[in-house]
């Protein structure tokens, strides 16, 4: 099976969770493409979604399902996303797409987080993906200073030449050369960084399921 088809797997998987009458959170990336597009054959049942980005709301929107403002409503049940890394514990790294800062208030607002990903995505720990990191753009070079001070090499993340600027109007910084033994302590500590919007990691939404693809079909893990 193709990464392609593996991600399609997943992504209809994942209808599953959908509860019918409610609103579902909805992630960014490659593979959440493939479940909106299973979620678009659902539409009538569901009231509509909560998106993590712009391009994610621009699809949705495409495909005729009503997208709500995260102030307009309260907790979601379920908020479906695919990962860039996640283990055996459900910590993830995300923002491959940089939009990590949205998918990580919608998965705080949301009661269970189902990530969709295929087999190549499962890590013993956490740290070989480049770890996303938006920042406010004054503070880039000392964020950058503080990851290298921890052994990592970090770079301003590009786009057609230029600086990639995120939905939020801020940069993405990606470390390479870190071993994130310790997610939730990680997180916390570089959140805490004057400058930092929201680090890559998550482990404090990290995932309550994650349906992985793989060869022989759709394993479900559950943390
Ligand atoms: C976007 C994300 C994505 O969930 C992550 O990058 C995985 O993407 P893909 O499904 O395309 O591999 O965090 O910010």
């Amino acid at each position: 099976m193709t990464q392609d088809e593996l991600k399609a797997l997943v992504g209809q998987a994942a209808l599953h969770y959908v509860v019918p009458g409610e609103i579902v959170g909805v992630g960014t990336g490659s593979t959440v493409n493939k479940f909106i597009e299973a979620l678009a054959r659902m539409k009538d049942q569901i009231k509509g979604a909560v998106s993590s980005s712009e391009a994610t709301t621009q699809r949705l929107k495409a495909l005729g399902i009503p997208v709500f403002d995260c102030n307009e409503v309260g907790e979601l049940s379920v908020y479906i996303d695919g990962a860039d890394e996640i283990d055996a514990q459900g910590h993830m790294v995300k923002g491959g797409g940089a939009a990590l800062t949205r998918e990580k208030i919608v998965a705080a607002q949301s009661r269970q987080f189902v990530c969709i990903a295929d087999e190549s995505k499962l890590v013993k720990t956490l740290g070989a993906f480049p770890l996303p990191v938006e920042v406010i753009p004054m503070a880039t070079a000392r964020v950058m200073r503080q990851f290298g001070a921890m052994g990592g090499l970090a770079q301003i993340r590009q786009k057609d030449g230029h600086p990639l600027v995120t939905d939020n109007g801020q940069l993405i910084v990606d470390v390479t050369g870190l071993h994130i033994a310790d997610p939730l302590a990680f997180e916390t500590q570089v959140s805490q960084w004057p400058g930092v919007v929201t680090v890559g990691v998550f482990a404090h939404q990290k995932a309550h399921v994650c349906l992985l693809g793989t060869a022989s079909g759709v394993k479900t893990l559950t943390f």
